[in-house]
């Protein structure tokens, strides 16, 4: 079956920085000469002293893996992202906040901007922080939390923000695994009218974390807060004391900006690290390039500054370019599920950039609640965070966009720093559910298990040869485990852990993970953590999850679970480790399926074999391949009679 193609409208060749002839010279010029290449794309950001021609590019995949951009550069991320712009849009908003309550909502201008980040970075420094030191920040998806992050920036801090979604234990870890000394949070969090008891959460991760001595509190809600006197600051009260002007640090380009903590197939969470010059040449770049920014767009992302999306998409991008960007606060379905389109006519939005899952959600909605809005405004619509399903996709284009809007597929990761395989709205010819072909710099190359390379149409593991700007560096205080997983299942090449299709035309279609990384809503989550959560409770002897398709989410969780002798499975005991699950990670980690497993499918090594668990938890039994070098063969078969619904 052909794929469907959308070509490309006259009008979008014409307005958009790039038609296909220029992408592909660009790209062209990009694999051929990286350094040349990035030379002249690293000017769009401003130096306090410029890199110099030798030190655009020093990278090397193999041995010790080092990557270095831009080197010998001195630049400040919150003077690209504010300072720069005053002169000529100091009255020009910056952020549109909309909060959950659809009658709450404000704009923040440049200059505005200037004058909260400078409090900011003020208080920071009189809380104790010092360049270098690592911030934690655990906010709502409120004007502070941008304040926050450029904040650090500004002074040449690390940034570490935790989605408020994370549990007390999840914040825990964090602050302990990059020896944070100071958090910033707030009282409370809204979703969908409910309170998220931020601070109270802080509270109990602190007892964990001893090393954090001062917590900077935003008051949102007004909601009742604990209060450790000598620790605990309120951010009004310092703000009023301290001065609206703070100077921005001059930071090497190698310096780091932020770490972010992501789930990988093993062991906790990784801390990502970002550093400051490329990273920011990359994130400015791919949110000029993909979206197709002009001057006076309004441009919407609806993802959290918790996730990688919204630091690159979000925040710094699109401030690096002086863009207007829309700061939400609520979910898709709150007051109703008109609220996105009804967001969209409110602040006039022309790019809308958001995730499959939420689609998939509102899709199920039906049309109606879409007519209701206008949408006039909308010209660009963006994907992210997952593979879109064709089906998805052609409602997001036809219903959403009223099959006017080209729809950018967008592949990257928390390790990329920006998007990596997209199209580019002006330039490429889009498959429903293909993000299509690679940015400037990125060369995609497709391997087998054995790691050899695959040419023309292919399926197989998608790793990246030849460094772009915004890649991670390392693992913060783990270099060695950054290159374990990284660049040693193929050797000279970075791999991604996703599977993937290219087609007759070049063209990617992301499969998903090969690895044991879960994606639910687009958030990742690591089958290892849960299990240790499960085993974490006294009642679980062992516990093993895999994902399974999920209409809404992508993927679900599903957990095999052996109690201890003595245990009895209940529908209490299964609701009491959901709930454990949710207390020890968080609600996005909720297991969709428990299954009591009297057994689980071991070979004589004592190895678990996911991919039968995988296999049944998928419902198909036709394919479980030999079992019988299993050490006790006769448990697949109560797994299979038994498998959850
Ligand atoms: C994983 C990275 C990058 C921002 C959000 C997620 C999957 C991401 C797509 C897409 C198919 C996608 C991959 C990737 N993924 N975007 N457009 N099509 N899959 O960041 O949490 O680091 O997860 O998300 O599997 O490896 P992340």
């Amino acid at each position: 079956m052909a794929d469907e193609v959308i070509a490309v409208s006259s009008d979008w060749a014409k307005r958009a920085y790039v038609d296909d002839a220029k992408y592909k010279a660009m790209y062209e010029a990009s694999t051929t000469d990286p350094a040349k290449f990035w030379e002249e794309h690293g000017k769009r950001i401003d130096w306090i002293k410029p890199y110099s021609p030798s030190a655009v590019r020093d990278v090397d995949y193999n041995g010790d893996v080092r990557i270095r951009w831009f080197h010998d550069g001195v630049l400040n991320v919150s003077a690209n992202c504010i300072d720069r712009h005053l002169s000529h849009r100091g009255d020009q908003t910056a952020i549109i906040w909309e909060g959950d309550d659809p009658s709450k909502s404000k704009k923040i201008s440049y200059r505005e901007l200037h004058g909260e980040v400078c409090r900011m970075a003020n208080a920071l420094k009189e809380l104790g922080v010092r360049k270098g030191d690592r911030v934690t920040i655990y906010l709502p998806m409120i004007p502070e939390a941008a304040y926050a992050m450029l904040a650090c920036t500004r002074i040449g801090a690390i940034h570490s923000v935790v989605f408020g979604g994370f549990s007390p234990d999840s914040l825990a870890n964090r602050l302990v695994d990059c020896d944070s000394n100071v958090v910033i949070t707030a009282d409370e969090g809204l979703r969908a009218g409910k309170h998220v008891p931020l601070k109270a959460n802080c509270d109990e991760a602190l007892k964990k974390a001893p090393g954090v001595k001062k917590v900077l509190v935003v008051k949102h809600t007004g909601g009742k807060v604990g209060w450790e006197a000598g620790r605990d600051v309120w951010w009004h009260e310092i703000a009023a004391k301290v001065p609206a002007d703070c100077a921005p640090e001059p930071m090497g380009a190698e310096d780091p900006l932020f770490i972010l903590y992501t789930s990988g197939s093993t062991g906790k969470p990784k801390g990502v690290l970002h550093t400051t010059g490329g990273y920011i040449v990359f994130a400015s770049m791919t949110h000029q390039y993909v979206f197709d920014y002009h001057d006076g767009d309004v441009y919407w992302c609806t993802a959290d500054v918790g996730w990688v999306t919204g630091h690159s998409y979000i925040l710094y991008g699109p401030l690096a370019n002086g863009a207007t960007t829309l700061m939400f606060e609520g979910v898709p379905n709150y007051p109703d599920s008109s609220r996105f389109w009804q967001v969209i006519d409110k602040h006039q939005v022309n790019i809308f950039y958001t995730a499959p899952t939420a689609i998939r959600a509102l899709m199920r909605e039906g049309e109606a609640p879409v007519k209701k809005a206008s949408r006039a405004s909308l010209r660009l619509l963006g994907s992210v965070g997952e593979p879109i399903n064709p089906e998805a996709w052609l409602w997001y284009h036809r219903v959403v966009g009223d099959s006017r809007c080209p729809i950018v597929d967008t592949w990257w990761q928390t390790e990329t720093g920006g998007i990596l395989i997209t199209p580019l709205p002006g330039a490429t010819a889009l498959k429903p559910g293909s993000a299509t072909r690679p940015f400037f710099g990125v060369q995609p190359v497709m391997v087998d298990a054995e790691g050899n390379e695959l040419q023309g149409a292919c399926t197989g593991n998608l790793c990246l040869v030849n460094s772009w700007p915004g890649q991670m560096r390392t693992v913060y205080g783990d270099h060695q485990r950054f290159i374990d997983t990284y660049f040693r299942t193929y050797p000279g090449k970075y791999f991604t852990g996703d599977g993937a299709r290219r087609d007759e035309d070049g063209y990617y279609w992301i499969t998903g993970r090969v690895d044991d990384v879960i994606n639910v809503s687009g958030h990742r989550i690591g089958t290892a953590e849960v299990e240790s959560a499960l085993v974490a409770n006294t009642k679980v002897a062992e516990a093993a999850v895999v994902g399974f398709p999920h209409d809404i989410k992508g993927q679900g969780i599903y957990a095999y679970v052996t109690l201890k002798a003595g245990e009895h499975s209940s529908e209490e005991l299964r609701k009491e480790l959901v709930a454990w699950v949710r207390k020890e990670i968080g609600p996005i980690a909720t297991p969709d399926v428990i299954q009591w497993a009297p057994g689980l499918p071991k070979t004589r090594s004592g190895k678990i074999m996911r991919r039968i668990l995988r296999k049944i938890a998928e419902n198909d039994f036709s394919n479980l391949g030999d079992t019988s070098t299993l050490a006790d063969p006769t448990v697949v078969d109560d797994l299979v009679k038994h498998r959850g619904k």
